[in-house]
């Protein structure tokens, strides 16, 4: 059952067969059972993965992921440490939460590598998004889709932050996924001129075609102005050899523990930004090169102070900028909140379901 917002609230109001069944038992017990006599969890909104896709576009998923760095730095939103639950030899469960602007969310999510040798996916879960005045839960969403849009969408605004006015260029290393989506906001912010990597040539073809780049090696996607790497950070794809004066890097694929795309020198070698230090210095690009006494916490600016004016971005033009992105709640909760705001609005439908 698919509905908007308005035909849920009119369901509701002229009973619909559930609501009412769960309404007359709350009656019937009032006395007896008082707790039944609480009014019933409405019908909450379920957006599958396509729903998601189609009530957020990149450039809202962009502006939204933008403010939400900001409100975060002034300490308008909250965000809890991730907590991390491994499930070896496979892979781990995260659990992310974050509140702001009147809504609380939860992400249960997973990185899994070898589920694609098995035709899965690497990152599956859900997302409940709540009420922050009341606690209840307002929308269930795939966590899939938020993911890949806040994570595209944090490739460009950081280079937008961060890299020279200038430079256009774009390299992506890793075509998958989020290597896709990354290229796709990318594109959406104006950078062009592309080249996909990746040793899977189909992926880098396939990326290339939709979005009227070139695919190419490792190499020639190095080699341009904002490159973005979104491997499974089992091996280094950025030596210090390959950095070039004014260039701007998103090191997006090593998200937790043991990952990492560049070596420890490379990382050293660069200005250095991330979306979280604390997150960042536990599973992140920055990891290895703080553990080998490389790389120190005054050494690394958050984002969301570049964004809100709060601190310097690139240092000057002949600097070589780094973004460490290991994925915020507080971006997820950016697109999650577009998404229910869309439903409110009456411009997508979602399943709706009891509790
Ligand atoms: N920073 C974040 O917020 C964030 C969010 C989601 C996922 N991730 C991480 O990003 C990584 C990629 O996730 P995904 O869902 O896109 O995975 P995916 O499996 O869909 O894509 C990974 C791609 O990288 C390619 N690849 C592997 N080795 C490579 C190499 N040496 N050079 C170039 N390409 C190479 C693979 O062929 C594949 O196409 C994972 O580590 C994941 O955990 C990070």
């Amino acid at each position: 059952m698919k509905r908007s917002r308005a035909a849920a609230t009119a369901a509701a109001s002229s009973g619909d067969a559930l609501g009412a069944t769960i309404s007359s038992l709350g009656r019937r017990f009032t006395t007896a059972r008082p707790r039944l006599s609480w009014p019933a969890v409405p019908e909450l909104p379920v957006l599958d993965h396509d729903a998601v896709l189609g009530a957020v576009s990149p450039a809202e998923a962009i502006e939204r992921v933008r403010e939400a760095f900001v409100r975060y730095h002034r300490g308008e939103w909250a965000m809890p440490p991730k907590v991390y639950l491994d499930s070896p030899p496979h892979g781990d469960f995260r659990a992310m939460p974050a509140r702001g602007s009147g809504l609380a969310l939860l992400k249960w999510v997973t990185s899994f590598p070898g589920n694609p040798e098995r035709g899965r996916p690497t990152v599956t879960g859900v997302i409940c998004l709540s009420d922050a005045s009341d606690g209840e839960p307002r929308m269930l969403l795939d966590a899939r889709s938020v993911t890949a849009l806040r994570t595209g969408a944090v490739a460009a605004v950081a280079a937008q932050a961060l890299a020279p006015d200038d430079t256009r260029t774009t390299g992506i290393i890793g075509c998958g996924l989020h290597g896709a989506w990354a290229a796709r906001c990318l594109a959406t912010a104006g950078y062009g001129d592309g080249i996909c990597h990746d040793p899977r040539p189909e992926a880098a073809r396939r990326l290339a075609a939709e979005l009227g780049w070139r695919a190419g090696s490792r190499a020639e996607a190095v080699g341009r102005d904002v490159v973005c790497c979104i491997t499974p950070g089992t091996a280094p794809v950025v030596e210090a050899g390959d950095l070039r004066p004014g260039m701007h890097l998103n090191m997006l694929g090593a998200d937790g523990p043991g990952k990492a795309e560049a070596t420890p020198a490379a990382v050293a070698s660069c200005a250095l930004f991330c979306d979280e230090w604390e997150q960042a210095v536990h599973g992140g690009e920055l990891t290895a090169a703080v553990a080998a006494g490389l790389v120190t916490r005054d050494r690394v600016t958050e984002l969301g102070a570049v964004l809100a004016g709060a601190a310097p971005g690139r240092p000057g033009p002949e600097a070589v900028t780094m973004f460490d992105s290991t994925g915020l709640a507080i971006q997820d909760l950016a697109v999650a909140a577009r998404a229910y705001e869309a439903w409110r609005e009456g411009r997508i439908e979602a399943q709706m379901v009891h509790l």
